[in-house]
């Protein structure tokens, strides 16, 4: 095989405030040849993601590194049994166009979550880093065993047309809830609404959010599903109703704040305004509130769940948008947009055919 040259995107400072480009470093390498018990992998699609801001980039020994995140690779040249040539890789192996990997690589840094042959007939590669990955399993589990919504609830959720709200609001239609979103703009709201069946979406921006969210829920809040933090869970706070749960799933509305312009986080909030912690066996009074984070293989009802939202997909039930950028170069650009709520559903790096 002629010799294969890797690009890569480094973290070249940590960002202060909103990432700028010069936070980041293209990198050409050669790659070193392939040995025994290895394979070579080239990207296809990298996913991007809020959390990459929140932890990654602000931690100065990250610097020189390339930058994390999820991959569906294909393998091109292999010399381990356990991968041919041409199989896909779900695996974690970041910015770069190229990787070594070997079947022992994991993912997430976790080690019960090993790297996976992707399952094509669950659906097209690039829903094994969304909607049948992780955000599609967030929503998931979130929605479904930490809120525990029932028919008849009202749930809220903010980010609703991104990743992770998109899931969370056609889930409750799915489970006989009433849906509202919050989102950025009309015509996010207009998709929440009329391509993904939720009962009624609050654009932010418009102005008089306060208003505005009360009159879209006139029977109070049972399920706020925490994306955002700011100056919209300050919205949601009066209206949830006693016996509601609020999942605390992120809050991207704090991520590029500088030290200076830190606010309480949602738990912190939640706790001043003296909601109360529901006990482990449910026994406590009044509101409850839960912070969560998931890894898929953490949990045993994982493979289920996406086994149960591609079922779902393919029955016409559960729909998904995907926000694409073409190649590596578009990583960035990407990046400093999702945060600013420029993506419209999924935020994905096509890299590669
Ligand atoms: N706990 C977990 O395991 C887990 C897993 C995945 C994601 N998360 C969290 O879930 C949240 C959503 O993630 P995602 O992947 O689904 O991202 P996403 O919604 O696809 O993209 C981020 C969206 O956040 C919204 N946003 C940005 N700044 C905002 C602000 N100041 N106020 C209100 N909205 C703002 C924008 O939408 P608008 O245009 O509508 O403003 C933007 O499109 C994030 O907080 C993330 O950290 C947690």
């Amino acid at each position: 095989m002629n010799q294969v040259v890797n690009r890569k995107i480094v973290l070249n400072s940590t960002p202060r405030g909103e990432p700028q480009p010069s936070d980041f470093e293209m990198v050409t390498e050669d790659m070193a040849p392939v040995q025994e018990g290895q394979m070579l992998l080239r990207t296809k699609w990298i996913t991007l993601d809020p959390y990459m801001r929140s932890g990654f980039m602000n931690a100065a020994e990250n610097v020189g590194k390339t930058l994390i995140g999820g991959t569906v690779s294909e393998v091109i040249e292999s010399r381990t049994s356990q991968w041919q040539t041409g199989d896909l890789v779900v695996g974690y192996y970041g910015w770069q166009e190229y990787s070594i990997g070997i079947p022992d690589d994991i993912q997430w840094n976790n080690p019960g979550m090993p790297i996976q042959k992707w399952d094509g007939s669950l659906g097209p590669a690039s829903t094994a880093l969304g909607i049948l990955g992780m955000t599609g399993y967030t929503a998931y589990e979130g929605l479904l065993n930490v809120a525990k919504v029932k028919a008849g609830d009202t749930v809220v959720v903010s980010a609703a047309s991104g990743a992770v709200g998109q899931v969370v609001g056609q889930l409750t239609k799915i489970h006989g809830a009433r849906a509202v979103g919050i989102a950025g703009g009309p015509a996010k709201c207009a998709f929440c609404i009329d391509e993904l069946g939720f009962d009624a979406c609050v654009d932010y921006k418009a102005g008089n959010l306060p208003a505005a969210l009360a009159e879209a829920v006139p029977g109070g809040i049972d399920i706020y599903f925490e994306n955002v933090g700011g100056d919209v869970l300050e919205a949601v706070i009066p209206l949830l109703n006693s016996g509601s749960r609020v999942p605390i799933c992120g809050f991207v509305a704090h991520y590029n704040l500088t030290q200076e312009q830190q606010r309480p986080t949602p738990l912190q909030r939640l706790r001043a305004e003296g909601l109360q912690v529901l006990g482990k066996d449910g026994s406590s009074e009044g509101f409850a509130f839960f912070a969560f984070a998931q890894l898929s293989a953490k949990h045993p009802d994982a493979e289920e769940a996406l086994r149960t939202l591609s079922g779902w997909i393919k029955e016409g039930k559960l729909k998904y948008r995907e926000s694409v950028s073409e190649g590596l170069d578009s990583c960035v650009t990407a990046f400093i947009g999702m945060l600013r709520g420029e993506n419209f559903g999924k935020t994905m790096i096509r890299v590669s055919d």
